[in-house]
């Protein structure tokens, strides 16, 4: 199987932190991969370097077949159209609609005139789309919706929505169910990775909630202080990795104090 993403020695620093220590990982074509680990162990910085808004400072990333680093403005501008990202904290602006958040989705890939006009009368071809990705998603009845008057349940729909409307052969979500009850967030993980089998994407998701990881991923990557320190299935992630991944070091409960 080709890989979707992959990444050798790969380093990402700022300044003299380095948030992502020589990770080396491949994930293949439409895999679900879950990141866990602790707060500051460089899962949002992984998932930025996947969708190429950072460049490692050493070592090689291949995202979808394209080597990233020697990529120009146009083809990196291509690639990212062909990976959704789902930010922490969804990324949605509060005062439009869900279909103009959602319209805003595909901006990237068109130019600004053309997204403006978008934005104010999406096509007919571009509303039944959405409608029937509202639809899919539980929410068709909140297409003309203002996003602040939705729940969080709903606007995490939104944003997956915003995401398939990419087309994306990935999505990587940051943190996608976090502000909500636990019961929600089950929905929305389950719903993430039922599409992805119904779509075929790649799925990368980071999860604070162990369980969810745990129960929906087949795959999870661990991470401390940059750098994987387990990869496998949930079943093989025994009480003692899970006590090293999370319990603090002497040194961070020094600085954490
Ligand atoms: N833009 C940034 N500038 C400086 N430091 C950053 C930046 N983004 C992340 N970091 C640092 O990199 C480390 C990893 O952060 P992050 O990837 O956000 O971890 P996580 O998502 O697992 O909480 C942390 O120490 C964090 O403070
Ligand atoms: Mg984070």
């Amino acid at each position: 199987m080709s890989s979707a993403f992959q990444l050798q020695g790969v380093t990402c620093k700022f300044g003299d932190l380095v948030a992502v220590d020589e990770v080396s990982l491949s994930i293949d074509k439409g895999e679900r991969v879950a990141f866990i680990g602790p707060s500051g162990s460089g899962k949002t910085t992984l998932i930025r370097l996947l969708n190429t808004m950072l460049v490692p400072n050493e070592g090689k990333l291949t995202a979808l077949g394209e080597p990233v680093a020697s990529l120009g403005v146009k083809s990196l501008r291509q690639l990212r159209s062909r990976i959704a990202t789902m930010p922490q904290h969804l990324g949605l602006v509060d005062n439009l609609t869900s279909i103009q958040n959602i319209v805003l989705g595909r901006g990237g890939s068109r130019n600004t005139l053309r997204s403006v006009r978008d934005l104010l009368l999406p096509s007919d071809r571009d509303a039944a789309e959405i409608h029937a990705l509202l639809d899919r998603v539980g929410i068709e009845d909140k297409l003309y919706h203002t996003v602040s008057r939705l729940s969080g349940g709903q606007k995490q729909r939104v944003a997956i929505a915003r995401a398939l409307f990419q087309n994306p052969e990935a999505l990587l979500a940051d943190e996608p169910v976090s502000a909500v009850d636990p019961a929600r967030a089950r929905d929305t993980v389950k719903l993430l990775t039922e599409l992805s089998d119904e779509l075929g994407f790649t799925l990368c998701v980071s999860l604070h909630h162990l369980e969810l990881a745990r129960e929906f991923f087949p795959r999870l990557v661990g991470l401390r202080a940059g750098k994987v320190v387990f990869d496998g299935a949930p079943e093989s992630l025994t009480e003692t990795e899970l006590e090293a991944l999370y319990e603090l070091s002497a040194e961070e409960m020094m600085t954490d104090a």
